[in-house]
């Protein structure tokens, strides 16, 4: 059945807003709930968020009085819509099992994007990516063990492995290395637009949410770890901002960031397995069907095109969250040791990535290694869990 988000009619915008009732959810059971129910939500929390600042910004730089009262109108939905989908997320959690799970999507989200992403050069920002927050899934779930006294698959279950990536020391780069080429506005594919936004959502969020929670542990251990990641998912957002096309109108990014929200929701009602949950996915995405029209209005008025010519007229195929185990695998054969200079990759470190490694490690081993070296000197053994076999990499391997 093909879905045209820009025919259907979804719920009017004066009847959108929610009382304390309605807006009061109830969250997830965080010992029952699937995982990747879990994933969901923390990926259309990323979603909200860049949908609101995105607003905000466009506010910011827009002179026109009655745009800006629309905006307002349309993001104080995209504010409630944001607390009903992150306050899903139970208090009984702890920051650390919820930064696991931010892990969890940054892996199985980018893995599933990177199989599914057509152009070879976006294709490979995020086969890039991705084996560096697999990385730092195993430096958190070390941490978890060391700290929490508990194992990494009470939260990711068997989905998602947990073992070495390209090691966290090795992410941090010389900023100029971190800004990729952008795609066309003219000829990238719809689906290349809305990967690019989604990926750059997600990972922008955990760059805000680390920066916000790692100061809340004791252990100095934990502080630290926190600042070196938080400091690699600052390196991500600009690797995948740089993904999109600076050329785009206000009015075009604006139509793009409805309509993925519109292709998000739409993905995930028809792949959630909670029907409780299902039934807000379904009602966010008949929410903002309404802010699509809105924003498809300003785009014909103000852009003088037809939206149609920037988005596609059915949906793309629902972005699913699933395990990729294999595919990260093959990555981890192939790509484990590429590095970014400019705007490419290569295999061998080169002198800006040294100097910057250098006066960033200052003589010490940074965090990341310091975690893996004192659990395993506290627990016996590191924490891995490698429900394939052994690692890929004969080197990585536990011997
Ligand atoms: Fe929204
Ligand atoms: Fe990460
Ligand atoms: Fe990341
Ligand atoms: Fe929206």
């Amino acid at each position: 059945m093909t879905f045209n988000p820009l025919q259907e009619r979804g719920i009017p915008l004066d009847r959108q807003l929610r009382n304390w009732r309605e807006l009061n959810v109830a969250p997830i059971d965080p010992d029952r709930a699937d995982p990747y129910t879990r994933c969901r939500i923390i990926t259309m929390n990323g979603i909200e968020i860049e949908s609101i600042m995105f607003s905000h910004h466009f506010a910011r730089r827009c002179p026109d009085l009655e745009v800006r009262q629309r905006l307002a109108e349309v993001r104080y939905i995209e504010a409630q819509q944001q607390k009903a989908v992150n306050w899903l997320l139970p208090g009984l959690a702890s920051v650390l099992e919820t930064t696991l799970a931010y892990e969890q999507v940054a892996v199985d989200l980018t893995a599933w994007v990177a199989r599914m992403e057509p152009d070879p050069y976006l294709k490979q920002a995020y086969q890039f990516g991705v084996l560096e927050d697999f990385d730092h899934l195993y430096r958190y779930a070390n941490l978890y063990e060391m700290i929490e006294h508990r194992k990494a698959e009470k939260i990711v279950d068997q989905l998602t492995e947990v073992m070495p990536g390209r090691p966290t020391k090795m992410h941090h780069r010389h900023p100029v290395d971190n800004v990729r080429e952008h795609y066309d506005r003219e000829t990238a594919q719809a689906i290349s637009k809305l990967h690019a936004l989604t990926v750059m959502s997600a990972e922008q969020q955990t760059m805000n949410f680390y920066m916000n929670v790692g100061p809340m542990y004791m252990e100095p251990i934990a502080r630290q770890l926190y600042q070196e990641i938080g400091l690699i998912e600052e390196e991500h957002v600009t690797h995948y901002e740089s993904l999109l096309d600076p050329g785009e109108s206000w009015w075009e990014q604006w139509l793009n960031h409805e309509y993925n929200e519109c292709y998000l929701y739409h993905s995930f009602m028809e792949t959630e397995s909670d029907p409780r949950i299902r039934a807000i996915w379904e009602l966010h995405l008949n929410m903002e069907l309404e802010h699509l029209r809105i924003a498809a209005d300003m785009f014909r008025q103000h852009d003088g095109r037809d939206p149609e010519q920037s988005v596609p007229r059915e949906l793309p195929k629902p972005v699913t969250f699933e395990p990729n185990k294999e595919y990260l695998r093959e990555l981890l054969a192939t790509q484990i040791d590429y590095t970014t200079l400019g705007t490419g990759y290569v295999q061998e470190a080169h002198e800006r990535f040294q100097r910057w490694q250098e006066q960033l490690m200052g003589g010490e081993e940074p965090p990341s290694e310091r975690v893996i070296a004192e659990n395993r000197a506290k627990s016996g053994e590191e924490y891995r869990l490698e429900t394939e076999g052994t690692h890929p990499l004969y080197s990585l391997r536990t011997h």
